[in-house]
């Protein structure tokens, strides 16, 4: 059985169907404080089956001894963690307490239980600005904000626990921009509040939520002068993370690190474009200042996923937009509450 923590986020919930779908039995565990658990009735209906679910705060120590003890699990991936880069540098205590206390409180139950194969959830903000393009897993590191920081220090604890132990198997997966829905249109991303990221804002605004886009930036040295990342579709990243576990729990698996992206970088204004084709909405949009942090181009060198898990994506823009525009359309307010 595989434990999914912050298992109703947006990644986690097609993480679960993937896993599913691969054959795996799944427990989820979340506190639903950026989620919601209309997420389990959409499981129900896309799976055909009742999600086994308990509700807990992955901080709470003596909930996740307790959930290992009465539970079989034999791999954990671990979302379950704060993700607003701005609200990072206001709270930085807050996200360092949950991010990096929820996954220490995670691995010693694991320690505890004897269940040692960990699926991290990291992400291409480690690189900070980056020094090459694509960029391959052994470009220097460096951060920007508190958020960040739990990224990169979560990756050093697990490295750590992996030399203490050699029994540990961890996956280090670092993400880049994930975008897209699952296909039926029932689960997707519903952002908190005014959306920080790129896609939700745009299809925030065909569903007419909000007025207009802000591009931040039209003045970098890009193909079109804004910002350029590589957008992996959500159900791509999904199957990533079932073939790193069958990577990791294979007896001639071991640990490693991989970006999960597409290796091709799209620009603001192209993925603009895009969605317009997809939605046959049209999104009006200002070039304004660049925001604090961002950096002009970020794109992964995905040869690793490919060579060593057999994994790479395989949907491209038109679909991530196709779906992204399904789900909010589907769900103009997300999950409803
Ligand atoms: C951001 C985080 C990253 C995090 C990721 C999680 C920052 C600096 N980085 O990545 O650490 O792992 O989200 O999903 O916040 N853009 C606009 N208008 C908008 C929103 C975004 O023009 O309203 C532009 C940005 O300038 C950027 C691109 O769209 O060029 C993508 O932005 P976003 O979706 O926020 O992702 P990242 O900043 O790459």
């Amino acid at each position: 059985m595989i434990l999914l923590t912050g298992a109703t986020g947006y990644i986690a919930s097609h993480t679960w169907l993937a896993l599913w779908a691969a054959g795996y039995d799944v427990i989820g565990v979340d506190d639903f404080s950026n989620s919601s658990p209309e997420v389990l009735n959409r499981l129900q209906r896309l799976g055909g089956r009742t999600p086994l679910f308990e509700r807990a705060d992955v901080c709470d120590s003596a909930a996740m001894l307790s959930l290992f003890k009465r539970h079989p699990i034999s791999a954990v991936v671990h979302f379950a963690a704060f993700k607003a880069v701005g609200e990072s540098s206001a709270k930085p205590l807050a996200y360092y307490r949950n991010n990096i206390g929820g996954l220490v409180s995670v691995a010693e139950a694991m320690n505890a239980s004897g269940c040692k194969t960990f699926v991290f959830s990291s992400s291409a903000t480690v690189y900070g600005t980056p020094e090459q393009l694509p960029i391959p897993e052994s470009a220097s590191l460096a951060t920007t904000s508190p958020y960040g920081a739990t990224k990169l220090i979560g990756e050093n604890i697990l490295a750590d626990i992996a030399r203490a132990d050699p029994a540990w198997r961890v996956a280090l997966l670092r993400y880049f921009n994930p975008v897209g829905a699952h296909e039926s249109g029932l689960i997707g991303e519903d952002p908190r509040g005014t959306p920080n990221n790129l896609m939700p804002y745009v299809t925030q605004v065909a569903v007419g939520k909000r007025e207009r886009l802000q591009v931040f930036g039209g003045d970098y040295e890009t193909v079109d002068g804004t910002g350029v990342r590589d957008y992996i579709h959500v159900s791509d990243l999904a199957e990533g993370h079932v073939a790193a576990l069958r990577h990791l729990m294979d007896p001639s698996g071991s640990s490693f690190t991989a970006n999960l992206g597409t290796g091709r970088g799209h620009s603001v204004l192209e993925l603009v474009r895009a969605f317009e084709r997809a939605s046959s909405c049209h999104i009006p949009y200002d070039i304004v200042a660049r925001r604090t942090g961002d950096v002009a181009a970020c794109y992964a060198d995905a040869s690793r996923a490919r060579d060593l898990l057999g994994w790479q994506a395989t949907r491209g823009i038109d679909a991530m937009c196709a779906d992204s525009w399904r789900w909010q359309r589907s769900n103009p307010h997300g999950y409803g509450d």
